[in-house]
């Protein structure tokens, strides 16, 4: 096995000792760099996610352009329910779309049970391939949506405002809504152990729609799936962070999950939720991503704010609240980077 050069992520999700904080970039393989849009522009989006070579090409490409902490593989969320059945289409400008969602009974005996190592060979495949170019600069995440988005999608068919059919599931049929969760659970936790088993040296599982959920039906319908599979995922060392975003109750509940490191949306302040949780997890984020719209002055004084926020000492992995947007200015992410390499040293004195 190729020893790390750079652990810094790693340590950090652990609560080890660090000499600065790292820093890396939900959807920091995307649009807003010009040389993913090069490769875009030849094959379709779920092409690349298909093909090793390229996933690992655009994989790469934040360590290579920005100098990010951690690599993170390219795939989406939504490879699970399509290795499931479920036929998916990518619509430009539009996102996900599946044409026939998940409404009934009927619909749920049409969801196969996967075995990972077959219908998602090609992201093992990538896994492997990104680890032996990385060669050890950088740890690399390996990631799935948590059961409750992956339904959200599954139920309205593709992104949606109020969630209308997927509310009326969990209202008028939980009991199918469970068991879809179940199977979910099952096929997530067994895609996440061979991840591991590729080589990825941490997990994110993104509650993306967690926050939709009221305080009670979150719980039943969202923190029990991660709790679950979180103790079925087989791994040795590697750290699990949990992202439920909008979620601003049942901190406690959620830092009991087993997850290592919460990673907080910029809704919430670092250093309450230090407060009330940071003996249990590590804490991730949570810059507001549109801060990167603002002069060199803002981000600064922002990520300075955010770094004072959770304060000294170990145990915090520099993020954006939510993934990057598309059309920021790729000067103003670079300064936020070399601004925290450079500026965080004082508080791990
Ligand atoms: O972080 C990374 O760099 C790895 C890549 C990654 C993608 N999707 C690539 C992608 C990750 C971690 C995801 C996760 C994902 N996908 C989530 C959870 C995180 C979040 O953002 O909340 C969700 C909800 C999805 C579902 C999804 N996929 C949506 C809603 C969309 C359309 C919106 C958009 O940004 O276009 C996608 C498509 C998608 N996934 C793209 C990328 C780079 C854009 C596809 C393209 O190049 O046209």
């Amino acid at each position: 096995m190729t020893q790390l050069k750079n652990d810094l992520f790693l340590r950090a999700c652990k609560k080890e000792q660090i000499e600065r904080t790292p820093i890396w970039i939900m959807r920091q393989a995307g649009r807003y760099l010009p040389e993913y849009r090069a490769v875009r522009k030849k094959y379709d989006f779920l092409t690349m996610c298909k093909t090793p070579e390229l996933a690992t090409q655009v994989s790469l490409q934040p360590i290579d352009l920005i100098g990010v902490d951690a690599a993170i593989i390219f795939s989406d969320i939504l490879v699970i329910p399509e290795a499931m059945g479920m036929h998916l289409e990518m619509h430009e400008g539009k996102g996900p779309v599946f044409p026939s969602p998940i409404r009934e009974e009927r619909d749920l005996e049409s969801l196969n049970i996967i075995d990972p190592t077959v219908e998602l060979k090609y992201i093992l495949d990538a896994v492997s391939l990104t680890k032996q170019e990385l060669d050890g600069r950088v740890p690399l995440i390996g990631f799935s949506g948590s059961p409750w988005t992956l339904l959200t999608y599954m139920v309205e068919g593709g992104g949606s405002k109020n969630f209308p059919n997927v509310k009326k599931m969990i209202y008028n049929h939980p009991k199918l809504a469970h068991k879809i969760l179940d199977k979910l659970s099952s096929a997530i936790a067994a895609y996440l152990s061979a991840k591991i088993e590729a080589g990825v040296n941490a997990i994110q599982i993104f509650d993306t729609w967690g926050g939709i959920l009221s305080q009670d039906d979150y719980l039943e319908f969202s923190l029990k799936y991660v709790e679950k599979i979180i103790s079925e995922i087989k791994r040795t060392t590697e750290p699990i962070i949990y992202f439920p975003k909008g979620v601003h109750s049942k901190l406690e509940e959620i830092a009991n999950c087993g997850a290592d490191v919460l990673s907080l949306d910029w809704t919430m302040n670092l250093g309450q939720v230090r407060k009330l949780v940071g003996d249990k997890v590590a804490l991730q984020g949570n810059l507001d991503p549109t801060t990167l719209y603002g002069s060199k002055e803002i981000i600064e004084e922002r990520a300075l704010r955010t770094m004072q926020a959770f304060g000294n000492g170990t145990g915090h992995i520099f993020n954006l609240g939510h993934g990057i947007l598309p059309d920021i200015n790729l000067n103003n992410l670079k300064y936020l980077i070399n601004f925290v390499k450079e500026n965080s040293s004082q508080f791990h004195k």
